[in-house]
């Protein structure tokens, strides 16, 4: 099953700077993924996002909100949609004429399934978080302290064992960091630190 979307450009550039409230897409989120947590998932991306584009991107707070919707919402159709993972997202945003910006950072957040290069710092840093929040989280919960005390040493040597969330594609890390200016252990350090407390 291919998931590749087929073109790179998304949204109407009219739209820029048209954002929806973070209400608004809470509420899409509970419509479209019943799974508690996958919805975990999106919330953890979405507050690295936040916080990514507030500590080391200096934003402002329309930019901060562009990477906070957009982490909360890369996977919102993947529970109903599986075979159409992405594109469905993608099309509701459209139709709610949002910020391309949003639209295409959602696009590439894998661009080994959807075929979309990211261009940009928020393109790239969604991809890393999107492939290392779930894995930090994995790591945490195997714990009984759960993020209390983890390390990223611990996570990195989950990383060089297989077997451990094995769904998880280390080829896809490693390419997802190496677009990045930062390394693997900086990203895992910040993801730690930001999606421990999300709930
Ligand atoms: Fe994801």
């Amino acid at each position: 099953m291919s998931h590749k979307l087929g073109r790179d450009s998304f949204g109407d550039p009219a739209n820029a700077g048209n954002l929806m409230s973070i209400e608004e897409a809470h509420a899409l989120l509970n419509e479209w993924v019943p799974n508690e947590r996958l919805r975990l998932h999106m919330k953890q991306v979405a507050a690295v996002m936040k916080a990514w584009a507030i500590e080391k991107e200096n934003a402002d707070e329309q930019t901060a909100l562009k990477w906070e919707l957009a982490g909360l919402l890369h996977d919102a159709d993947w529970e109903k949609h599986p075979d159409d993972h992405c594109r469905i997202i993608i099309e509701e945003l459209e139709k709610r004429n949002i910020d391309p910006d949003v639209i295409h950072c959602i696009a590439s957040h894998g661009p080994n399934y959807f075929g979309v290069e990211p261009n940009n710092t928020m393109d790239k840093m969604i991809y890393a978080f999107d492939e290392l929040s779930g894995f930090v989280h994995a790591a945490a919960l195997i714990r009984p302290t759960r993020y209390e005390g983890l390390e990223v040493k611990s996570v990195l040597k989950r990383l060089k064992s297989p077997a451990f969330a094995a769904q998880v594609s280390r080829e896809d890390i490693n390419d997802a960091i190496a677009r990045t200016d930062f390394s693997l252990e900086e990203i895992i350090q910040f993801v730690i630190d930001h999606q421990k407390d999300v709930s």
